[in-house]
């Protein structure tokens, strides 16, 4: 094995963003570009002596980057590489891994939900020795490193096979190729009661798609090898580089194949998604979709169903996640956390033992089983529920309103704006906001306006100017914020929350979220800034 040294120069844009380093495949095929971040990473967080966990989720350029990493990581003295078969890893299950192996860390190749493919999207993401998403210190360290490299080290050893399980050695370095499913699975068994999820499916059906993404081996895995589900009830488990050509975003308006299935088949109850890298999760009844904010809450009321949840005794929630998990907290007597958007906030409140499950309005719902949001572990937290009540999802939410009241919320996208201008124009509202206190709108009176700048309750550490956040009491609210994870232009995010306590009349405020949205636009005047006069997506 013959060692090289490579020069380069260094790149501007290796910042990591809300959840890793995400651009465009073909800013990450250009010469020098992955190796460049991937030397950052290791002269940041050490790599010689170091065992680290590695895989991704199937998506395009993800065996090239596998084998470039080996390559450095050999070639400069890695103790262990523990790499799952074919480079095949989800999120939460390498989160898992890195833990049940006292890895020093790992790194997961991934741009999420966005698309794969070379016109795609490609991304990598590191994660530390508890499993958690680097945090913001790390990650910026990463970034001063990547801006002072003149070049990096690796062998010309050429490529590894990944299809064999089993233990090699490369030069000082460990190879040891393992299934990607076997540990996760068996968390999945100590997390829940399987033999009562398998009676209830003895009665009902569920169905589940994989999105031609990374969840596919594992829900065989869960749902049919271990629960008995009937395999036609799971869809496209294969995974692919281009995901099919589909989003691996499991969006309520990308589960067609999911409806379609439960107009065929009336005994099923719940159907249910997951994203390019399974840490997102979508679940829906037969009449529809379940906010993931709602999810949350209906989780936290029904902890005690759930043996990995049963001593639960805090809770967290994104900034932008609406606040009906907070009713929840308040009559089981939780303490509810309010972090920014990004798992990697929610971390450390779990090592702190603060809290024990926590989830973003994104389709991110996870617990302290990992420092990760779990696409499965959170639909297997439904199926325990649906289990011990007996209960479908429909009566379960249905019931959920009646009791907490129901949190009308939708998040209102404009993608594709110029970063400049964006900026500018959120500071333009930042700088009025506080004019706006005492005003009322369409019935609402505005109780604080404000940036969101987080404290974290277990070291102090500061997050400041995390999304503008505009207060009407505790029925109603509208946060704006930028996206950190655009691998184009920028993306104006408007999260607009609406309470009705009844829900046997109608909601006092017509419209609700799209009234919000509106009086939002108008206050930003995004028009004027970005010339947009209506959201592209709405969530
Ligand atoms: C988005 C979501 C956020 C999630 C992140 C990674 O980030 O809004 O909740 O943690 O993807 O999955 P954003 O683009 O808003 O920065
Ligand atoms: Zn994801």
């Amino acid at each position: 094995m013959r060692t090289q040294y490579i020069t380069s120069t260094p790149f501007s844009d290796q910042r990591p963003g809300t959840s890793g380093l995400r651009k465009a495949t073909q800013t990450f095929q250009k010469a020098h570009y992955s190796e460049n971040f991937i030397q950052a990473v290791f002269n940041t967080l050490g790599i010689a002596g170091k065992t680290l966990v590695i895989g991704g989720d199937g998506r395009f350029h993800n065996k090239a980057v596998l084998q470039t990493i080996i390559a450095m990581a050999v070639a400069q003295g890695a103790k262990a590489l523990i790499i799952t078969q074919n480079g095949l890893l989800s999120t939460p299950a390498a989160s898992h891994l890195i833990r049940l192996n006292q890895a020093d860390y790992g790194m997961i190749l991934s741009a999420s939900h966005n698309p794969g493919g070379a016109d795609g999207d490609f991304g990598i993401k590191v994660n530390l020795e508890r499993g958690e998403p680097a945090p913001e210190h790390v990650t910026e360290a990463i970034y001063q490193q990547s801006l002072a490299l003149d070049g990096y080290i690796t062998t010309d050893n050429g490529a590894i096979d990944l299809s064999e399980l089993g233990d090699t050695r490369l030069g000082d370095t460990k190879i040891r190729i393992i299934s990607a499913t076997t540990d996760y699975v068996a968390l999945m068994q100590e997390c829940f009661d399987f033999p009562a999820i398998k009676r209830w499916l003895e009665q009902y059906r569920i169905a589940f798609d994989a999105l031609h993404a990374v969840t596919g081996p594992y829900a065989k895995a869960l749902f049919v090898d271990a629960l008995g589900v009937d395999e036609t009830y799971l869809l496209n488990t294969t995974p692919l580089p281009d995901f099919g050509g589909k989003h691996p975003d499991p969006a309520p308006d990308r589960i067609d194949e999911l409806k379609h299935k439960m107009t065929e088949d009336e005994r099923i109850v719940l159907v249910a998604a997951s994203d390019g890298d399974g840490d997102r999760n979508l679940i829906s009844g037969r009449d529809g979709v379940i906010n993931p904010c709602d999810s949350l809450a209906v989780i936290a009321d029904h902890h005690a169903d759930i043996p990995c949840l049963r001593t639960l005794r805090g809770v967290a929630r994104s900034m932008p996640t609406c606040r009906a998990i907070d009713k929840v907290a308040s009559a089981q007597r939780l303490t509810c956390y309010e972090t920014p958007t990004g798992w990697k906030f929610f971390a450390n409140l779990l090592d702190a033992e603060l809290i024990q499950l926590c989830g973003e309005e994104s389709f991110g719902t996870g617990g302290d089983h990992i420092r990760e949001k779990d696409g499965l572990w959170t639909i297997l937290c439904w199926l325990n529920i649906l289990a011990v009540s007996g209960k479908t999802p429909d009566q379960l939410i249905h019931e959920h309103w009646q009791r907490y009241g129901r949190h009308h919320f939708n998040r209102f996208d404009y993608s594709g704006l110029d970063p400049e201008s964006a900026t500018k124009m959120l500071a333009s509202l930042e700088r009025d906001l506080t004019k706006y206190i005492g005003q009322t709108h369409h019935g609402l009176t505005i109780t604080s306006a404000g940036q969101f700048n987080y404290t974290d309750p277990t070291n102090g550490e500061t997050t400041p100017g995390q999304g503008l956040q505009v207060q009407f009491g505790s029925q109603a609210r509208i946060i704006c914020r930028l996206s950190g994870t655009d691998t184009r232009g920028v993306t104006l995010r408007i999260y607009c929350e609406y309470w009705q306590q009844d829900i046997t009349t109608k909601p006092a405020l017509a419209g609700t979220t799209a009234t919000l949205a509106s009086l939002a636009q108008g206050a930003l005047n995004i028009s004027a800034f970005c010339g947009k006069t209506q959201p592209d997506h709405i969530v």
